[in-house]
């Protein structure tokens, strides 16, 4: 699987503004379990810095930007979020790293699981040891 995996949203928007839908099975690659969302990030914050061992994930920014960095242990990607019709999705076993929020970023995340402190893998050693194992 390539590591970076954009997912163009529908804008449905018109002369009134914009409106961008998502829909499990339709946009997203898996029923959602969670949605969860980052803001109010003080300057020179970031976030991030784990893997997960099987959850599934889609992050956009939905106002403002972050620089979102993945590292599948072979590959390294960077890149900025910026567009609320453009998700990113964020696969098991992608170290991720976000960086350089703007202030007024709003970054959801879209998560097939409900939250679980057992699926993370915080430290970058032993995630490079498990995807060369
Ligand atoms: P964490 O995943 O460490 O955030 P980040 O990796 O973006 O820096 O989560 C921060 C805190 O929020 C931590 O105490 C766990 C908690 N949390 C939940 O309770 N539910 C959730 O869905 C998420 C993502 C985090």
């Amino acid at each position: 699987m390539s590591l970076i995996n954009w997912i163009d949203l529908p804008n449905r928007g018109d002369e009134r503004g914009c409106l961008v839908a998502i829909e499990s099975g339709k946009n997203l690659p898996f029923e959602i379990e969670r949605v969860y969302y980052i803001h109010g990030t003080q300057d020179g914050v970031s976030r991030g810095f784990h893997a997960h061992k099987k959850l599934q994930q889609v992050a956009v920014c939905v106002a403002g930007s972050c620089e979102m960095r993945l590292d599948d242990g072979t590959e390294k990607a960077s890149f900025q979020l910026d567009d609320p019709a453009k998700a990113i999705a964020i696969n098991p076993m992608v170290w991720h790293e976000m960086h350089h929020f703007s202030s007024d970023c709003v970054l959801v995340v879209f998560a097939d699981a409900a939250y679980d402190e057992s699926d993370y893998i915080r430290d970058y050693d032993s995630f490079q040891e498990a995807v060369t194992r």
